[in-house]
């Protein structure tokens, strides 16, 4: 062994692909069905099996384990110093039929460098901190990453407590559920100082598959702006009313979507991304007229003057659209984009280089990425960055969701020598 191998580079080297596979499958386990796909949404029973598993096999580990009032869980492996840690992760819920990737990878890794920290004998000035944000899917619990916004922002915890699943659950029940089933854990504040985070992620998308990229320097997120849009007229009977009579919420509503996807259309070369994915019929029924119509918008782009632009469309259209009823909308949910710091940018893509070529596979793909993150809120908080695997297929938030082994690897490999550099400074 080359004895001027720096800290990161050993600890790269120490990544234990095996170990990392089998920490997969068996978190894969709590809510595993038969089609490969993981069913594990936030806080439920099996979600909070999971947690235990992780907490347990991070003690194996020799980490301490801490939670706070938005039931995170942080894993801490001891720095030399008191300084303050840097911090890895992702989350380990999944959508309502996820993979066994999205988040649970961010999470495992993070556990996996400081297994090979601990097989390397190596110790760090900064502790190393691997957390499992709390709710970041928001498929149960709507929006997503609570955890990670309520950690950097702790003002946002009460809404966010109210907030109630299909069943009328809250928010801060679910999570006082979480805690009371982990009393063993020590409880800390939220919004604790970070030196620095990286989170490790499967892109979810086909950019890094298409340019035969094994890794991905993200460089940051697109911005997102959810709105609900509301239509309403009047429900009548559907053989009676003569149609130029009519007060239809789902004509006005279809009207609405047909003028925002034609838009979308002329944005094409801005990559703007239009989705209308949640629809609500009232009474919706066969043979009465819609008598109201509610549907969501998802729109993203790297540029905010683009989702600027669109809002000011969705304005006039619903302002103007001629008929007898009304049409309001409002905006839920916005994040402006977010830039990952130059001189993080230049640490991930050292670290990608040296994992990518020692494996034959190049350099990495500097790219944006899609989807949000808990990286997104932890960017608030201190310097922050993310690094990509490929999705085969671009496929993710599906049971098929999947990413090669030697890939999943380099990940991890990737995110050892980032993480030791962070914890040297
Ligand atoms: C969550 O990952 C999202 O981008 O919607
Ligand atoms: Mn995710
Ligand atoms: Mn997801
Ligand atoms: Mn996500």
């Amino acid at each position: 062994q080359d004895a001027s191998i720096s800290p990161a580079e050993k600890t790269q080297d120490s990544i234990n692909n095996e170990r990392l596979q089998n920490a997969i499958a068996a978190l894969a386990a709590f809510g595993g069905r038969d089609d490969g796909g993981v069913a594990r949404e936030t806080l439920t029973q099996i979600d909070l099996d999971a947690r235990r598993h992780l907490i347990a096999t991070a003690r194996a580990l020799g980490c301490e384990v801490e939670t706070d009032d938005c039931a995170n869980l942080f894993f801490r492996r001891l720095g030399t110093t008191d300084l303050p840690p840097v911090l890895t992760g992702s989350h380990a819920d999944t959508q309502p039929v996820g993979g066994k990737l999205d988040g649970a990878y961010g999470v495992l890794a993070g556990l996996e460098v400081i297994a090979a920290l601990n097989d390397a004998g190596i110790t760090t000035r900064r502790a190393i901190e691997v957390v499992a944000w709390t709710n970041e899917e928001g498929s149960r619990f709507g929006p997503g990453a609570m955890g990670s916004s309520a950690f950097v922002d702790p003002s946002r915890l009460p809404a966010y407590r109210e907030v109630r699943d299909g069943d009328n659950i809250t928010f801060g029940e679910a999570v006082d559920a979480a805690l009371l089933a982990s009393a063993d854990v020590s409880r800390r504040p939220l919004a604790l100082p970070i030196a620095s985070c990286v989170e490790l992620h499967i892109e979810q998308g086909p950019v890094l598959e298409r340019a035969h990229a094994a890794l991905g320097v993200v460089t940051g997120i697109q911005s997102v702006r959810w709105y609900k849009v509301e239509c309403i007229g009047m429900a009548a009977h559907a053989g009676t009313t003569p149609m130029d009579e009519r007060s239809d919420a789902m004509m006005a509503a279809v009207a609405i979507a047909q003028q925002l996807y034609v838009y979308a259309a002329k944005q094409a070369a801005s990559n703007l991304r239009l989705t209308l994915g949640r629809w609500q019929v009232g009474p919706n029924s066969v043979n009465t007229i819609p008598g109201k119509v509610d549907f969501t918008i998802d729109v993203r782009c790297v540029d905010a003057d683009v989702l600027e632009r669109f809002e000011q469309f969705l304005a006039e259209i619903t302002t103007s659209h001629q008929w007898r009823g009304n049409i309001s909308f409002d905006c839920f949910f916005s994040r402006p984009p977010t830039h990952f710091p130059a001189d993080m940018l230049s640490l991930i893509e050292r670290a990608c280089m040296r994992a990518g070529h020692q494996a034959k596979r190049g350099d990495p793909q500097k790219l944006t990425s899609g989807a949000f993150h808990d990286a997104m809120y932890l960017a608030e908080h201190c310097p922050t960055a993310m690094i990509f695997v490929p999705s085969k297929g671009g496929i993710s938030h599906n049971a098929a969701e999947e990413t090669a082994p030697e890939d999943l690897y380099l990940g991890v490999q990737a995110l050892a020598y980032t993480l030791v550099e962070l914890a040297n400074r």
